[in-house]
């Protein structure tokens, strides 16, 4: 519910369990009075101290009133160059070469549904959401600025975008525009963030706030594995269920910027949108620019609520139709198998494999195009290798359907090698520094995606090779940092645009793709979890997690994935032990429990599996869509924290409606004279029986705070799986 208070000037966002304020004041400032739990919709501001701060400006407006300042105020919207020296959310280069803002209220709209924004991925959906949009004028500038929120109340979430037009008859230069800025009068808050790298992907971190600016972001070119656009900031005492936290994601793919700051009086604001690095958008008169959306959900219940609210916003308003609801296919996918070593021979004797076990989809991984041997040659050339596939994939699909399987296939159509006929044919395609060679990453280049004829002759072989067997899956993968940023396609005072139309071309030719393949399902990739963000979960319903299979990291990969991501987004695959990455060997039935918190699928050459192995997958495969309701619909509550080190690591899915649960928990390494352990649950209805896989039955609050008896693991890694249904 949105609601304008005239007297007041007072704005407030109520959703079912927060309330989010803000004011025009009395100069027309647009002022940050509240983001917490749910309350009367007064006029906040008193929370809002004024005093004369030394060093702190006083707007013209305030005249020889020194307690008020732009400095010490919480702003909605931060400017700069008059007044305010903390972190700003927007800059303006004007005609002059001056850089500054300053905007004042101008008015507002409330509107029915959700707003939506051209070109960019946003949160969707109708009736259930409202819309607010405040207007923001900078009178010197002659620019206008909009602030979007969106108020989904059932799910606690309110989204954000912001709209900037030049309104003067001279070019404006935008040199940072933020899309979301959370001033909070509160101080001695935690930073949580999630980093990491290739292989090790959005481990927590946590920080309490310290004088100065603590950020985390990329300038890579993809919103990277090194840090995620998703933060939090919390109270120091805050743990997974209890205490104050607001969780900011950003839905954008490229460079990102999350950045907090303390005030010395204790006012902590959280800035994060496009990173400031290489960017900068001329407006031209009457011209616009729309930020990305950012997304905020408050929980005063911990992180675990925090969580459970992002994850039920994005299922129903993010992912796409029909794939919110509808299972994901189990497949099978030969990367791990077969590398770039394959005919169609070798992946049918998988698909053989796969087939009696209930796998539903074969992907056919990298290798299949061009003379991609290895990863030195071939990118940027997306015709089928009929060396390696004789009839290309009419032939291969035609047995595929007679062993019921779907046909998925993988791309990475941002890329080029230079032993490619599409370099040999345009080698300024490729992303590069006048005088400067480019840096290779994977041996490979990134091809100016900015440009619309690069994206356009990419996008028609694809085009062709999707259409010319029946695809219903495609993994997008993109193996490489983006160096080198410069066009050909503009002029050099628009430099600081590449980087944005790139992301803007990647969405653009995900867009096409989907509307001219209705229903195909897209997984994202990004060398693993690269890219794993709400922009592309818009296109891509599920992304693969990492290209790390081993059991024992995934556990941490994917416990700090789901603090924003719902498990039905990642994707998780079992594969072969010794594991590739870290030689280690965990049992099957373990791999299978934790692939299964996940969308389930296979990645090893299942042709040279054991009967007892394939006994055990075939009951995965089955339990898999039997229990996949619970993991793509069901609430998602941590039990025990993997960076711990503890005994054990325990997650739970549990129903809307806390009748049913699948409770997974995967052992550390056995010891001798361990002591009896008992699992304390979450999520389940206190005052129901619970029969837990068809045998013992225990009282709801039984297992909630006396827990359930766990055995005393013999072996490393073992595991257990719980379905717990009521009586
Ligand atoms: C990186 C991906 O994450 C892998 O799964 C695989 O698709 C390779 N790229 C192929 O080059």
């Amino acid at each position: 519910m949105i609601v304008y208070e005239q007297e007041s000037r007072t704005f407030t966002l109520h959703t079912k369990n927060t309330t989010y304020q803000m004011k025009a004041d009395r100069h027309s400032v647009l002022l940050h009075t509240y983001y917490g739990a749910r309350v009367q919709g007064d006029d906040l501001s008193y929370r809002i101290g004024y005093a004369d701060r030394g060093a702190s400006p006083n707007p013209p407006e305030a005249g020889h009133d020194r307690t008020y300042s732009l400095d010490t105020l919480p702003q909605e919207y931060s400017t700069c160059g008059v007044g305010d020296f903390r972190l700003p959310s927007i800059e303006l280069e004007l005609p002059s070469g001056s850089r500054s803002a300053d905007l004042r209220y101008t008015g507002y709209e409330i509107r029915e549904g959700k707003y939506a924004l051209e070109g960019l991925p946003a949160f969707h959906g109708g009736s259930e959401w409202e819309t607010l949009v405040v207007f923001l004028t900078d009178a010197a500038a002659q620019v206008t600025v909009e602030l979007y929120y969106g108020v989904l109340a059932e799910q606690d979430l309110i989204t954000r975008a912001v709209r900037v037009v030049n309104r003067g008859a001279e070019a404006v230069r935008l040199c940072q525009c933020a899309s979301l800025c959370l001033d909070l009068s509160r101080g001695g808050l935690d930073l949580v963030t999630f980093n990491g790298a290739h292989t090790k992907e959005r481990s927590p971190a946590r920080t309490h706030m310290a004088p100065g600016v603590q950020s985390v972001g990329s300038v890579r070119g993809t919103s990277s594995h090194q840090h995620n656009p998703f933060v939090i900031l919390c109270e120091q005492d805050a743990g997974e269920d209890h205490g104050d936290c607001w969780g900011a994601m950003l839905l954008y793919s490229g460079n990102f910027q999350a950045a907090a700051e303390e005030s010395p009086f204790e006012i902590t604001r959280l800035v994060m949108g496009i990173h400031p690095y290489h960017f900068t958008w001329t407006l031209a008169p009457g011209e616009s620019f729309t930020a990305p959306e950012a997304a905020m959900v408050f929980s005063g219940e911990g992180f675990g609520e925090m969580s459970r609210r992002f994850h039920r916003a994005i299922q129903a308003h993010l992912i796409r139709d029909p794939y919110q609801w509808e299972r994901r296919p189990v497949l099978i996918n030969n990367w791990e198998a077969t590398l770039f070593d394959f005919n169609a021979e070798k992946l049918l004797d998988i698909a053989r494999a796969a087939a009696p076990l209930g796998i539903e989809l074969f992907v056919m991984d990298d290798g299949w195009f061009g003379a991609r041997d290895s990863d030195y040659a071939g990118l940027g050339d997306w015709v089928v290798n009929e060396k390696k596939l004789p009839g290309g994939l009419t032939a291969l699909c035609k047995e595929l359907t007679a062993l019921g399987m779907k046909f998925g296939i993988w791309i990475e159509p941002e890329m080029i090698n230079e032993d490619s006929d599409l370099y040999r044919a345009h080698p300024d395609w490729a992303m590069r520094i006048p005088g400067r060679d480019p840096a290779r990453c994977r041996s490979q280049l990134a091809l100016d995606f900015s440009r619309q004829e690069v994206r356009d002759h990419v996008y028609s072989q694809i085009k062709a090779v999707l259409s010319s067997a029946p695809v219903s899956y495609v993994k997008w993968d993109m193996n490489r940092s983006i160096t080198d940023v410069w066009s050909a396609a503009l002029p050099a005072e628009r430099q600081g645009e590449v980087y944005h139309r790139y992301v803007l071309g990647i969405y653009e030719m995900l867009d096409r793709m989907l509307s001219d393949f209705p229903g195909l399902f897209i997984e994202g990739c990004t060398g693993g979890g690269g890219r794993f963000d709400g922009g592309m979960l818009y296109y891509t319903p599920q992304i693969w997690c990492s290209d790390n299979t081993d059991a024992i990291d995934r556990l941490r990969i994917q416990y700090g994935t789901s603090f924003c991501y719902p498990p039905s987004t990642m994707g998780a695959h079992v594969s072969a032990v010794p594991n590739a990455d870290t030689d280690r060997s965990t049992p099957l039935e373990t791999r299978g429990v934790v692939a299964m918190s996940g969308t389930f699928g296979y990645e090893m050459d299942l042709s040279k599996t054991t009967p007892e192995e394939r006994a055990v997958m075939k009951r995965q495969v089955e339990d898999y869509k039997a229990l996949a309701h619970l993991v793509q619909r069901g609430d998602y509550y941590r039990l025990t924290d993997p960076f711990a080190n503890g005994p054990y690591t325990a997650w739970a899915h549990v129903s809307p409606d806390r009748r049913e649960a699948l409770v997974s928990l995967v052992f550390g390494t056995a010891h001798s004279a361990a002591p009896f352990r008992s699992l304390r649950l979450k999520g389940l209805d206190p005052d129901l029986r619970y029969r837990v896989n068809g045998q013992d039955s225990y009282a709801g609050s039984v297992l909630l705070h006396a827990g359930y008896p766990l055995p005393i693991p013999r072996g490393d890694y073992q595991s257990l799986q719980l379905h717990l249904v009521a009586e």
